[in-house]
């Protein structure tokens, strides 16, 4: 209890004025809490939100900052989303399957965040389309958070001394429902959307920001070996497509991916093209994080694509084998260079999507 009641106060005193996260800057002092959303996400709520929440998007998302480093929204009060989506790994995880309550494994890998918006397809199998709808799923499925109804969720939140208030300078009232801890969530989920990498800045101008060798992995990576046939598009430059595609990693699926979905059988060993956004701090790789390196990743294409039944057809030579790139080991070097050059260093330092509690 007396632990609530100091988080209580050093929430209450962060959300007044100051960020309460002094590891993530020496300088994060003097840094508001209240979250000031990019333009864009800005915009994008201004269509779907009702009218009342224009000014007060900020502090939804101070709130859905709250709930998303907070434990309690699990059954034993110890895993938080940031448990498996963590700010330092661009809200990824090191671990190939992520643990969460009571030490149980996700089935899959945990994708790092950046720049989700409305039209993308969420999770590896694209299963969820709308951010307001998958912020409580992780609660009740996507992961282990031990709760299977979130029906209980408002009324233990409102027994934490801190959300009456969050709650009623986020929605005008201190009523908590499981629909505003999902909309609070997915604010601030969509604010997570940095423009900081040393590629957005050679996209915008910087022309020398990059070395030769990362301009020579770019090549590579937009011509030579095409794979921005795939990697490019929606959510920045390298977003996925958003599409589904099989590249081959097995001959027979362990996971079918797209195709486990009802009615989707035709899809399988397809998963979503993910969004290399930051992808140097997000392996390990591919939806089960099965390789532990991007060097791994570049071995996978260069000479071990599988004759899988779905195999995309960017990856498959004329006669229908699977393609060998035969990636030579300089090349693979430039093209984790290049990758390298999609970090943006502000999202994982930005003190405004750190953890607001503060450790002891
Ligand atoms: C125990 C680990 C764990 C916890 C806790 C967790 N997640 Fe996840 N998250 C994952 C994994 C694994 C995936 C990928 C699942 C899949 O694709 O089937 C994922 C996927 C996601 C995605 C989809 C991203 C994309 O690009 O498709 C979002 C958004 C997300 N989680 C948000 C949250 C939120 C919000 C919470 C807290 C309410 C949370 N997660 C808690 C492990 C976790
Ligand atoms: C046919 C489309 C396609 C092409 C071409 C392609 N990729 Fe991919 N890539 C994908 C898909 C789909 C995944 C996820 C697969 C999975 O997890 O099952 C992926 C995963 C990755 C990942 C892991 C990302 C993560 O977060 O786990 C990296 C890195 C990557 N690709 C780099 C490349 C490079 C480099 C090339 C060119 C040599 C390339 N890709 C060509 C579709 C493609």
């Amino acid at each position: 209890m007396s632990k609530s009641i100091t988080l209580s106060v050093i929430i209450a005193v962060c959300v007044a004025a100051y960020s309460c996260n002094k590891s993530a800057t020496n300088t994060a002092t003097n840094t508001p809490a209240t979250l000031e959303l990019p333009q864009t996400t800005y915009q994008y709520y201004e269509v779907r939100y009702p009218e009342r929440f224009y000014d007060s998007l900020n502090r939804v998302a101070t709130l859905g900052r709250v709930l998303f480093y907070d434990g309690h929204l699990s059954l034993n009060n110890a895993i938080s989303c940031a448990s498996c989506h963590k700010q330092a790994l661009a809200f990824s995880d090191n671990a190939a399957l992520s643990v969460g309550y009571e030490g149980r494994l996700t089935k899959r890998n945990s994708p790092g965040f950046n720049a989700l918006n409305r039209t993308s397809n969420l999770f590896w199998d694209g299963r969820e389309n709308n951010i307001n709808n998958l912020a409580l799923k992780p609660i009740t499925n996507h992961v282990e958070m031990g709760i299977d109804d979130t029906a209980v969720l408002p009324s233990k939140l409102a027994a934490l001394p801190y959300y009456q208030d969050l709650f009623v300078s986020a929605f005008g009232k201190s009523t908590i429902t499981a629909g505003k801890i999902s909309q609070a969530i997915a604010v601030f989920l969509n604010s997570i959307n940095g423009n900081g990498s040393r590629l957005s800045k050679y996209n915008t101008g910087q022309k020398d920001v990059l070395t030769a060798q990362e301009l020579y992995g770019m090549q590579l990576f937009d011509t030579k070996y095409n794979c921005a046939a795939c990697h490019s598009g929606g959510g920045g430059p390298y977003g996925g497509m958003p599409g589904f595609k099989d590249i081959g990693l097995d001959q027979t699926y362990k996971d079918e991916g797209r195709g486990g979905l009802p009615g989707m059988s035709a899809e399988k060993g397809k998963f979503k093209v993910p969004n290399l956004a930051n992808v140097a701090l997000t392996g390990p790789y591919m939806h089960d994080g099965r390789f532990k390196t991007l060097s791994d990743v570049l071995d996978h294409y260069s000479g071990n694509i599988q004759n899988s039944d779905n195999l995309d057809t960017l990856l498959k030579k004329s006669n229908g084998e699977p393609m060998r790139m035969n990636i030579s080991t300089q090349e693979k070097q430039a093209i984790i260079a290049f990758l390298g050059t999609l970090t943006d260093y502000e999202i994982i330092t930005d003190p405004k999507f750190s953890n607001p509690f503060q450790k002891k």
